[in-house]
């Protein structure tokens, strides 16, 4: 019963003398079936070690209370940054009175840093947890082009939203707006700081319809802004997957206010609202994965799909993913947005998106910055604005493919005014059919910490370096094993004794102390 002992003793790398005596005790059979079985484990590790790697991956991004991923999940630790960019209308009495084109100037960025947390955070036994998401926007004066305080004019969207809404409705309702807007002093543009733009203002019209129009179509609002309500944590129930069931629904929308499905579209597969919200994604993503990503604001999932390959903060290689360019096509380029046009046709023009649906009825529609991917007769149609350029203007997300976490983006959009031109109602009769431009934003995330970079580094590098390693060594053990037994094999055939000699011999060459163990394991 030498053998067992051996092992504990001398089965160590330094102890490489004991290892080596201790093999040759071994009975020739077992060490050719260690030598086969270490080869195959080696052959095993080549094929399966990235699956093992993945495995790990995946258990360790799974939002878990308590891991460093759900942290990261719950409180980024990245600054990302909105700029808002405001189309200034300068000429808009020439516009109104003279039949002028609208000129208008791009004025911004208005920067604010936000800080992003999720609150009320509520785990499921089904493998999802919800959450409101809390956001808070604080104005950078160093990196913004103006202050809060300056001085813009812009379309009066509520009053416009509601001419344009009436006119299907009965004339008489159109002459009664007219007076009450004459009686409110209401005028189609509104000259408000950009302060007030973003964050509201009393609206009279708003008020209005708060005391008038019955509760179930009342407005919540009796203010108005772009960004409204938008600084704090949402009301919005959010319930994401957190991967520990399925790691494919990882990050992806479940529930939004307790629903899977929004009822707006034609068919499921537009009104679904399994999306991730921009935070997490699926991990395991190839240049043939199509990413969704859902946003209360944008009125459905965006899918994202590849472009190139980018280098992200600290090296970390990544995929860059945007909408693809037909994303906002017209039925005839892409039928498959048909579904996206409940009540056409005539569908939204080709380069928009028609969010009327989400906001209240209003005529807004969404497009790329500087009308991007959509016909130039639009950019055309106002004074001001430059030819669109991918760089500045393109919307897109940076992963890392294994993890599926963000590495870099820039959320770009646009909201327009679609504008009817309503006779009946003096104050706007002049206001022509146009899709007029209120402003565009880019929601952006510019890296990522280094504690984070840092490990997404590890992540993608060390698993080659250790696979190819691994491989190696296990195969070169494997067969030096093989080695030592056809060795054994043909000492045996020599009928030679290498027991008393072969400790002495290898000691010589190796350090005395590291043989202590072995010496007593043949003493024993
Ligand atoms: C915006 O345009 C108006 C003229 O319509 C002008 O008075 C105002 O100064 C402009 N705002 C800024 C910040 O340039
Ligand atoms: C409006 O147009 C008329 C003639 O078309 C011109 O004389 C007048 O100067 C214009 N007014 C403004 C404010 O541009
Ligand atoms: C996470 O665990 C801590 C301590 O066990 C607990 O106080 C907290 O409520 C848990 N959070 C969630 C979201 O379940
Ligand atoms: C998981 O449980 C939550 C809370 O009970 C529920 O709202 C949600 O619909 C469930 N999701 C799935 C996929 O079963
Ligand atoms: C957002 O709210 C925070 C406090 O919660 C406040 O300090 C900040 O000024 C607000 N930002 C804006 C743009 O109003
Ligand atoms: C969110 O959930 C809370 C409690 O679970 C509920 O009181 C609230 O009404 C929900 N909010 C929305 C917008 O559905
Ligand atoms: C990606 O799609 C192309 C064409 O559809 C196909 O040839 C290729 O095998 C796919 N690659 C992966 C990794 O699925
Ligand atoms: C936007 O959608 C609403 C509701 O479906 C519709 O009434 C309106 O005509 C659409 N607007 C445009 C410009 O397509």
């Amino acid at each position: 019963m030498k053998m067992p002992k051996c092992w504990k003793t001398g089965g160590n790398w330094q102890k490489t003398t004991g290892l080596y005596s201790s093999i040759l005790h071994i009975p020739k059979g077992f060490v050719v079936a260690a030598a086969v079985g270490t080869v195959i484990f080696g052959i095993l590790v080549v094929i399966f070690f990235p699956s093992w790697v993945k495995l790990i991956i995946h258990h360790e991004i799974v939002l878990r209370n308590g891991s460093q991923a759900f942290g990261w999940w719950a409180k980024p630790p990245v600054e990302p940054t909105i700029k808002v960019y405001i189309y200034n209308v300068t000429n808009a009495d020439e516009f109104l009175n003279n039949g002028s084109k609208p000129i208008v100037e791009e004025l911004g960025p208005y920067v604010y840093i936000e800080t992003w947390e999720k609150k009320n955070l509520r785990f499921h036994d089904n493998g999802t947890v919800t959450f409101n998401q809390e956001k808070i926007y604080i104005f950078d004066e160093s990196q913004s082009a103006g202050s809060e305080d300056d001085v813009v004019v812009v379309p009066n969207i509520p009053m416009l939203s509601a001419t344009s809404q009436s006119k299907h409705a009965a004339r008489f309702l159109r002459l009664a707006m007219a007076s009450i807007m004459d009686i409110l002093k209401i005028k189609p543009f509104v000259e408000v700081t950009v302060g007030q733009l973003l964050w509201g203002y009393e609206d009279p019209l708003l008020k209005l319809a708060k005391d008038v129009v019955p509760k179930e179509q009342k407005l919540p609002y009796e203010e108005f802004g772009l960004l409204y309500n938008k600084n704090g944590t949402s009301k919005d129930n959010v319930t994401v997957f957190t991967g520990a069931n399925d790691i494919t629904q990882y990050g992806l929308i479940d529930k939004f206010n307790g629903i899977s499905h929004l009822s707006h579209y034609k068919t499921d597969k537009c009104n679904s609202l399994k999306g991730s919200d921009g935070s997490i994604f699926p991990p395991d993503i190839t240049k043939n994965t199509t990413l969704y990503v859902y946003d209360k604001d944008l009125c459905r999932k965006l899918p994202l799909v590849y472009v190139e390959d980018i280098v992200g903060s600290d090296n970390v290689p990544g995929y860059r993913f945007s909408p693809p360019k037909n994303v906002f096509a017209g039925v005839d380029e892409n039928p498959e947005n048909d579904c996206f046009c409940p009540h056409g046709p005539p569908c939204t023009p080709a380069g928009f998106f028609n969010v009327s649906l989400c906001q209240y009825d209003s005529p807004v529609l969404l497009s790329f910055p500087h009308f991007y991917l959509a016909d130039d007769k639009y950019r055309t149609a106002v004074e001001g604005i430059s030819p669109p350029d991918p760089e500045k203007h393109m919307f897109f997300l940076d992963v890392q493919p294994l993890m599926g976490a963000p590495l870099r983006a820039k959320a770009r959009i646009q909201l327009n005014l679609a504008v009817s031109q309503v006779v009946d109602i003096k104050q706007v009769a002049t206001f022509p059919d146009i899709i007029f431009p209120i402003m565009w934003f880019e929601e952006g995330l510019n890296g990522l910490p280094k504690q984070m970079t840092n490990l997404m580094g590890l992540a993608t590098t060390v698993p080659p370096v250790a696979h190819v390693a691994l491989s190696v060594g296990v195969i070169v053990v494997g067969l030096l094993l093989l080695l030592v037994a056809v060795w054994r094999l043909v000492r045996g055939a020599h009928r030679l004794s290498s027991l008393q000699l072969a400790p002495g011999h290898v000691g010589s060459q190796t350090k005395k102390e590291k043989d202590v163990p072995m010496n007593n394991v043949n003493k024993n």
